[in-house]
């Protein structure tokens, strides 16, 4: 494993700090990146325990973003078509914006965030809150076994890897689909997005890397798709190699072609990439100073989890900007972790109040430039990092 960036100390990205805490020392841990160069990972050094992320108070809620519910119900009804599954499994199922497409006797959720759990088991499904492991997989499938597994942004915050794929081989029946959606380190690295990492990620993956992990099961990946959620996604279809009834599509091979050809296999790209997001947390700094100096007034829009990456790394905080605005109902009146800044209830921005807004969600662009029309024709500015700094 060699190391390749170093992100600075961090607090934990999704621990919104409350106003009683606003004193109170927080955690902070090292962000050191590192690549593996026998199997292509591309982790995070120091791990966080995952009940110290993964608990009762966890604040992200996928169904509140209408990107990431269109995108989970237009997988739903291509899996109804295609595999006509009878029984499922979702490792990760958050409030539900997945299950919920599917009949209540037809799906069950792993859900280990008590909060979002008691959510879909008052809706009526079968929510275990529990961590994903092969003793649980055991336990579940003693009867039957899974047809058809799902899991969104979820196995990137799994420490364990190896065992997470040893549970999977454990539940899927033999001529069963996994379906896994995460984040592309492709996209990741091309658009210098080096805010995917925080301490919940412990893996952005390539598809070459999750290969080799796959290799020490009974697994491999026979499609991959590309999506845009979360700045641009892979999501792989993956089956058990005995299953000679589904073939392999050749963009898998395109894939492994792609992401060699770009460099994801070799320790000097991601050399080349940390020296560039130096360069871009150094331009992104200079932005902030030079609105600054005019006496402008900066908020931030999406109290994200990235960009509590992007603030601490760069050393941004209430001086450049005011407050963030954020639709997510926990995090509302508390402030992001590291530089405190207050988050507050969103309301449609207005240029009279702030002509510059920080694009913390720059993942949901397109969703919230649709929202913000006004905001715009009225000469209102966003600052975003991606893929470099600049005023859009
Ligand atoms: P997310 O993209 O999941 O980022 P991360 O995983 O880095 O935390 O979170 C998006 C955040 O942006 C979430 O807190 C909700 C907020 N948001 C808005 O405030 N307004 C919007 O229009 C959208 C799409 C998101």
């Amino acid at each position: 494993m060699k190391k390749f960036l170093d992100l600075g100390m961090q607090p934990l990205a999704n621990s919104y700090v409350t106003l009683s805490n606003l004193q109170k020392k927080e955690k902070k841990f090292r962000l050191e990146i590192c690549f593996d160069t026998k199997n292509y990972l591309v982790s995070i050094i120091n791990r966080v325990p995952k009940e110290k992320m993964f608990n009762k108070d966890y604040p992200y809620k996928s169904s509140e973003s209408n990107t990431m519910k269109k995108s989970f119900k237009e997988l739903s009804d291509k899996i109804k078509k295609k595999y006509n599954p009878k029984h499922i499994l979702e490792i990760g199922s958050n409030d539900g914006p997945f299950l919920k497409n599917f009949k209540k006797n037809q799906i069950i959720g792993i859900e280990p965030c008590g909060n979002l759990a008691n959510i879909t088991k008052k809706l009526g499904y079968i929510t275990i809150s529990k961590y994903w492991n092969t003793d649980l997989a055991k336990k579940l499938t003693k009867k039957k076994k899974f047809q058809l597994i799902y899991s969104a942004n979820t196995l990137s915050h799994i420490k364990n890897i190896f065992d997470i794929f040893k549970a999977i081989e454990i539940s899927l029946s033999d001529d069963g689909v996994l379906i896994l959606e995460d984040p592309s380190l492709l996209e990741c690295v091309k658009n210098l997005a080096y805010d995917q990492f925080y301490c919940e990620h412990l893996y952005v993956f390539s598809a070459i890397a999750l290969q080799e992990c796959l290799r020490k099961h009974d697994l491999e990946i026979f499609n991959i798709e590309h999506t845009k959620t979360h700045g641009g996604s892979n999501r792989y279809y993956i089956k058990k190699r005995t299953n000679t009834h589904l073939k392999i599509n050749k963009n898998v091979l395109k894939n492994f072609k792609q992401e060699k050809k770009y460099g994801l296999n070799k320790f000097i790209t991601y050399k080349n990439f940390a020296q560039k997001v130096n360069a871009s947390r150094l331009k992104l700094k200079k932005i902030f100073r030079n609105i600054k100096a005019k006496n402008e007034r900066i908020i931030g829009y999406g109290a994200t989890a990235k960009s509590c990456t992007v603030l601490n790394y760069c050393n941004l905080g209430k001086n450049e900007i005011e407050f963030f605005y954020d639709t997510t109902s926990f995090k509302i009146n508390k402030y992001l972790p590291g530089t405190k800044i207050k988050i507050k209830k969103y309301k449609p921005l207005d240029v009279n109040e702030a002509k510059y807004v920080f694009l913390g969600a720059w993942n949901f662009k397109s969703e919230i430039f649709k929202k913000e029309k006004i905001f715009i024709k009225n000469g209102g500015k966003f600052i975003t990092h991606i893929p470099s700094p600049k005023i859009i």
